[in-house]
């Protein structure tokens, strides 16, 4: 038994430690032969595959980004289907040319699709979510989301102090895509005072009664969280554009940081290395079992799969009866 392993899309921590489960299961357990794909989908086009052996994996665990290279590659995009597109081809080529049995994706929302769409055209295809937007339907967590949490909460944790002695109001702009999971679990872990959400519409005048009222309580600085995806007017980036409004309505002097790419470097936490060493073995168990084109999920405490069919073009978004949204709300924390 053959099979290759990829990573598409925005790399994360914990996509190595992934790897190393898909390979050492496969290899001590399984007896099969894996083979790395370079750059994602890319690599199935031009052939960028070397096999991956006990030696080759040393070390994964802990490191961060991806050993196998990343891209944003969708070979069935409409776009590129119009100048000729003949990229499902060479990869379905290539697979052959290896004689590859089964493809392990490790990716995003794109990168379900994608494999959902190689399956329908006759590709053994199983995948691993992965991303710190945590967006990914039909898992309750992606592997990646802990660590960018942690990473910005420690952020958001820094602040404060700089913000109480300032008496400043910082706004900081964390990623999470379309979705607020990002900005709604580290602005909680961090003590975040209004945070916001693209699934939330907010008041600029309830954020602003919002910090005069922290004041009014003795509390002259505040801190506010926002996710990159908000809703803003003239393509205005989230953190820019609050800060600007803020300081309008409030006239407190107000700063922004943009945490960029920060949360998605570096080692994954001890979370997201158990979450991707298991779903790495669950692939490899799917895989042995013949049950191709699912996806693996962490439902409740266990880890399971469902249909790509079933997850493919959907997004999992933060709600407003979310228990951290009721429990913050009931704290006076303003979500918009
Ligand atoms: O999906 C992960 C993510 O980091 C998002 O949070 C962000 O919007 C996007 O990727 C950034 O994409 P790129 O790496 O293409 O700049």
């Amino acid at each position: 038994m053959k099979i290759g392993i990829l990573t598409s899309g925005g790399d994360c921590p914990g996509i190595n430690a992934t790897i190393r489960g898909v390979c050492k299961s496969a290899l001590n357990h399984y007896g099969m032969e894996v083979y790395g794909i370079h750059n994602g989908f890319r690599g199935l086009m031009d052939g960028h595959i070397n096999r991956l052996t006990e030696e080759s994996i040393s070390g994964l665990l802990t490191l961060g980004g991806t050993i196998l290279g990343t891209s944003r590659e969708k070979p069935f995009k409409k776009a590129s289907a119009t100048l000729n597109n003949n990229k499902p081809s060479l990869i379905l080529k290539t697979l052959k040319d290896y004689g590859i049995d089964c493809l392990v994706c490790i990716g995003g929302n794109g990168t379900q699709k994608t494999a959902a769409k190689l399956m329908e055209v006759g590709v053994n295809v199983i995948s691993i979510p992965k991303t710190i937007d945590n967006d990914v339907w039909g898992t309750d967590i992606s592997f990646g989301f802990d660590s960018a949490v942690s990473i910005a909460a420690d952020a958001i944790d820094r602040l404060h102090s700089t913000a109480s002695s300032h008496q400043r109001v910082m706004v900081i702009e964390v990623m999470g895509h379309k979705a607020g999971w990002l900005a709604l679990y580290s602005g909680m872990a961090g003590g975040g005072d209004i945070i916001l959400m693209p699934e939330i519409p907010f008041d600029i005048h309830k954020i602003g009664d919002t910090i005069i009222n922290r004041l009014k309580k003795g509390k002259p600085y505040s801190i506010v969280v926002v996710a990159e995806g908000i809703n803003t007017p003239e393509g205005k980036k989230a953190a820019q554009y609050i800060a600007e409004e803020i300081e309008y309505e409030t006239g407190f002097e107000t700063r922004e940081t943009v945490l960029g790419y920060i949360q998605r470097g570096g080692s994954p936490t001890a979370f997201d290395r158990n979450l991707a060493t298991l779903m790495g073995g669950h692939a490899v168990e799917l895989i042995s079992n013949g049950q191709y084109g699912r996806m693996v999920a962490l439902q409740g405490n266990r880890i399971d799969s469902i249909p790509l069919s079933e997850t493919a073009g959907k997004l999992r978004l933060v709600t407003e009866d979310h228990e951290l949204v009721v429990q913050g709300r009931r704290m006076g924390i303003c979500f918009g």
